[in-house]
């Protein structure tokens, strides 16, 4: 923008010192003729060459040119015909033009006055009282002023975009945890605008939030939920700070879900290594006295003929030995995994059709609806027969939740849903049910060896730590989201074949 005299000092007039000042092109609004030639004569005494002035009468189009952009001012007078020169300058005011408008009134008029100074105008002039130095001063005043708020939105505007690009989330909360403001980082943490979070809780976005404590190091991991139902894990640092006058916090947040399901690996991992240890010890030391034990059991009972008491007893010794045998084969599968080395392309369609029509007299006895959602001729990187295991587990799995829900009281419709997302190199498979759901504790455990809270002979807690095993071994993973009384979804991370 031109300016005709700048302020001394000013960084226009210092980056062009020698340059003559350019021609200014001030817009007059007015509908009428005469006014135009006198405000033309006030300009030409005090600005002669240094100014051109272009004039509109008509509303709409004024409307048009100021669009443009192409002025450094406007005269604009009150009374345009049907309208007010305010209305026109509070219709211009948002098309984000910069150049200032000056309001021509034929009379003082103190709330038109009052209404100008609202609607952002930067003068208003009293035409009657109007003569050259008066418009001189009043057009040269409006120019700097507006080029002053100009600088400060771009220097503002520059600054919030810096805000916004930090690589960490940031909040400005109030001391009781009112968002003041945040960052498009945080927005996207959260999976909302930074504008739609203003007025909110941080806490109340949070599952758990530990108060929050606003000192030089105060470090605070804690969980959210977002959008799509699945639990990010975030770091959070606050401390004073003082903003637009008062004491608040600020708070960084940094999404560490990755680093903390890293933790949880490793973690397990340790875990499955030391049970691997003593499982196959354990295979050795009581496998062997198990068949020992087993084959004279059923000596003994044939030597004894037709006496049914023997032969009940030892029936019921073979069969408690059988299950201490079966919990040792499903430790050892569970110690051993499988090797990737005998991966092959894999349908899961065809495990999980093996297992639903295994399962399918259990399922007869429940009321669950299954829906099937997985796209045909899907391949991953399998094996068939641990896949068959993993599926038969979690559906058993989603089964007893059912059972465990309807005996409460919570008769809804109950599903076992079975879909799958692209996630590009892999397959995410999910399992959702509508079973009891896992409390947040149990979440933690799930995974674990010997985790179980069924019934002792029910469940053994092995089928989901052999789960982890085996799709660790296979390079992918198994995931639970779940909770208490909302149903469980298990999520399994296959490679594509
Ligand atoms: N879909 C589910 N809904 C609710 N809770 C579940 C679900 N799947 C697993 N669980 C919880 O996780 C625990 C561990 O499951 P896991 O399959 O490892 O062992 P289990 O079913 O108890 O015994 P096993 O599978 O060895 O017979 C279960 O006892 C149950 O509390
Ligand atoms: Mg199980």
């Amino acid at each position: 923008m031109n300016t005709l005299h700048s302020a001394p000092g000013t960084s226009h007039e210092d980056g062009h010192r020698s340059a003559p000042p350019k021609k200014l092109h001030i817009l007059l609004v007015d509908d009428d003729a005469d006014d135009h030639m006198i405000i033309g004569d006030l300009l030409r005494e005090t600005m002669a060459d240094r100014v051109h002035l272009d004039w509109e009468p008509h509303y709409e189009q004024a409307k048009d040119k100021i669009r443009k952009g192409e002025h450094d001012a406007y005269l604009v007078d009150y009374r345009l015909g049907a309208k007010t020169g305010l209305d026109l300058i509070r219709e211009c005011g948002d098309m984000g033009n910069p150049a200032p408008f000056i309001l021509l009134t034929g009379y003082g008029d103190h709330d038109v006055d009052l209404e100008a100074m609202k609607s952002g105008v930067s003068d208003f002039l009293i035409k009657a009282q109007l003569n050259a130095s008066m418009l001189e001063r009043s057009i040269r005043y409006s120019i700097n002023h507006a080029e002053a708020i100009e600088t400060l939105r771009e220097r503002e505007e520059s600054l919030r975009s810096l805000f916004d690009a930090a690589f960490e989330g940031i909040f400005v909360l109030a001391e009781d945890g009112r968002i003041l403001d945040a960052n498009s980082t945080a927005g996207t943490i959260f999976g909302c605008r930074p504008n739609e979070m203003i007025g909110g809780f941080l806490q109340d976005m949070l599952i758990d939030p530990e108060p929050l404590i606003a000192t030089e190091n105060a470090r605070q991991a804690l969980g959210r939920r977002c959008l799509d139902g699945g639990v990010v894990h975030l770091e959070l640092h606050s401390k004073p700070y003082r903003f637009r006058g008062r004491a608040c916090i600020l708070t960084a947040c940094r999404d560490i879900s990755e680093r903390v399901q890293m933790e949880a690996q490793i973690f397990q991992q340790d875990r499955l290594a030391s049970i691997g240890l003593l499982a196959s010890s354990l295979a050795h030391e009581i496998g062997t006295p198990l068949g020992v034990i087993r084959g004279r059991a059923e000596l003994l009972g044939m030597k004894a003929g037709s006496d049914p008491l023997v032969n009940d007893n030892v029936a019921i010794i073979v069969s408690q030995i059988d299950r201490v045998s079966k919990l040792i084969r499903s430790l050892l599968n569970l110690a051993r995994g499988d090797k990737a080395a005998h991966l092959a392309p894999f349908d899961p369609q065809e495990a999980i059709t093996g297992v639903m029509d295994l399962m399918r007299h259990e399922f007869s006895h429940v009321d669950v609806k299954i829906r099937n959602e997985l796209p045909p001729g899907m391949l991953v990187s399998a094996i068939g027969g641990p896949l068959h295991q993993v599926f038969l587990n979690l559906f058993v799995n989603s089964l007893h939740a059912i059972r465990t829900e309807i005996q409460s009281g919570k008769n809804k419709d109950h599903h076992l849903r079975i879909f799958a997302v692209d996630l590009g190199d892999r397959w995410e498979i999910g399992v959702e049910d509508s079973g009891c759901g896992i409390s947040k504790t149990n979440l933690k455990k799930l995974f674990t060896p010997f985790f179980t809270t069924k019934d002792f002979g029910v469940g053994t807690g092995l089928g989901l730590a052999t789960s982890y095993r085996i799709l660790e071994a296979w390079g992918g993973n198994i995931r639970a989201e779940s909770e208490e009384g909302k149903g469980a979804t298990f999520y399994l991370s296959l490679k594509k074949a």
